[in-house]
């Protein structure tokens, strides 16, 4: 049996990589640590928007991660690109909407490796629900987003730990 794998690789996607994906990202991170999967599965966000290429999250989002134990002020905005569709084995839509915009990015790359996910489908009690937008609201947004997004995290986390296992089976 091989234990020469390589990672899994999952990308978190909104709409402008500020606020939902990046929490997402993090909040994946830093549970990934207490797993003890680290190296065995990566993590990055994106956007599909391109408004805030760059930047570092929100500092609405940046606080309430916080308040969780959750630093993600390293994060910087990027947006979607073609090879993420070869790069990564999940690709992760906080929205309908995000989902459209990537299944129609997708579907110009030709057959793409990464699966291609609803955020809220990881989560039983989330199914087909969307990670709502908080970035026009107040605070408590950011708050839901986050009670929403650790539990689609747990239930991703199991995913993950079900195909690392499933591949050491196969070696
Ligand atoms: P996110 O939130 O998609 O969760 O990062 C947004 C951040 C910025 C904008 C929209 C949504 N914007 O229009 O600039």
């Amino acid at each position: 049996m091989s234990t020469l794998r390589r990672p899994l690789r999952v990308l978190f996607v909104c709409l402008g990589n500020i606020c939902r994906s990046p929490t997402a990202h993090g909040l994946l991170r830093s549970r990934l640590v207490d797993a003890g999967l680290t190296g065995q599965v990566e993590v990055e966000s994106a956007g599909t928007g391109t408004w805030h290429i760059g930047h570092p999250p929100d500092a609405r989002a940046m606080a309430a991660a916080a308040a969780r134990g959750v630093d993600i002020g390293d994060l910087r905005a990027r947006k979607v690109k073609s090879s993420d569709f070869s790069d990564f084995d999940y690709v992760i839509a906080m929205d309908h909407g995000n989902l459209a915009d990537l299944q129609a990015l997708a579907a110009s790359q030709g057959t793409p490796r990464a699966r291609i996910e609803l955020m809220g489908d990881f989560s039983p009690e989330h199914a087909g629900q969307a990670v709502g937008d908080p970035y026009y609201g107040g605070d408590n947004g950011f708050e839901r987003v986050l009670d929403m997004i650790s539990a689609c995290v747990d239930g991703l986390i199991r995913q993950l730990q079900n195909d690392l296992a499933g591949e050491h089976s196969r070696d």
